[in-house]
């Protein structure tokens, strides 16, 4: 076979699997699990939320309908583009925004509370990373895969919330 057609699926590859070992792959949240999200994380308005790997964006306009600053950090340049143009047509620019970035390489102390729909292998390294980072009063809700050690404080719809 050609050089011309096996070169763009070797690089195609060589993204996921480069993607899979920073984290997850893409798997929306359903909209129970958002709910619970939504509702369990209790922001007030005006507060500050991350959503560590954002895909489309679900989370993140869920919680700026609701009058929230929210944050996506996602590392797939197709989904930071369509989670950004997801935005401007749900008009939420003011209040929500998508970072192209690795979520490993942000402090997430400024944030209220932080969302991840991890992976298990992942959930171990990032316990670590956010207990000593977050302030104390914070919450971080966890879609799925919750931590190894850290015992949570209430669950629902598969959704395990913590608080510092
Ligand atoms: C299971 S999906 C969850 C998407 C969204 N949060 C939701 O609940 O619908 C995980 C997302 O994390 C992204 N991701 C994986 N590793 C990442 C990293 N190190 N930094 C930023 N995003 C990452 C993936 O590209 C994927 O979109």
């Amino acid at each position: 076979m050609d050089l011309i057609f096996i070169l763009p699926v070797l690089i195609l590859i060589l993204l996921a699997l480069y993607l899979l070992f920073q984290g997850a792959i893409y798997v929306p949240s359903n909209e129970k699990a958002i709910n619970a999200i939504i509702k369990m994380a209790k922001v007030k308005k005006g507060g500050k939320i991350a959503d560590l790997g954002s895909g489309d964006g679900r989370i993140v306009i869920a919680f700026a309908r609701s009058g929230i600053q929210a944050h996506g950090f996602e590392i797939n340049p197709f989904l930071v583009l369509f989670s950004r143009w997801n935005i401007k047509k749900e008009k939420l620019t003011d209040r929500a925004s998508i970072h192209w970035q690795d979520f490993w390489k942000i402090n997430f102390n400024p944030y209220n509370a932080v969302v991840v729909f991890g992976i298990d292998y992942m959930m171990g390294r990032l316990e670590k990373k956010l207990r000593s980072e977050m302030r104390p009063g914070s919450k971080i809700l966890l879609n799925i895969f919750p931590f190894p050690k850290w015992p949570y404080s209430q669950k629902k719809h598969g959704v395990y919330l913590y608080k510092t």
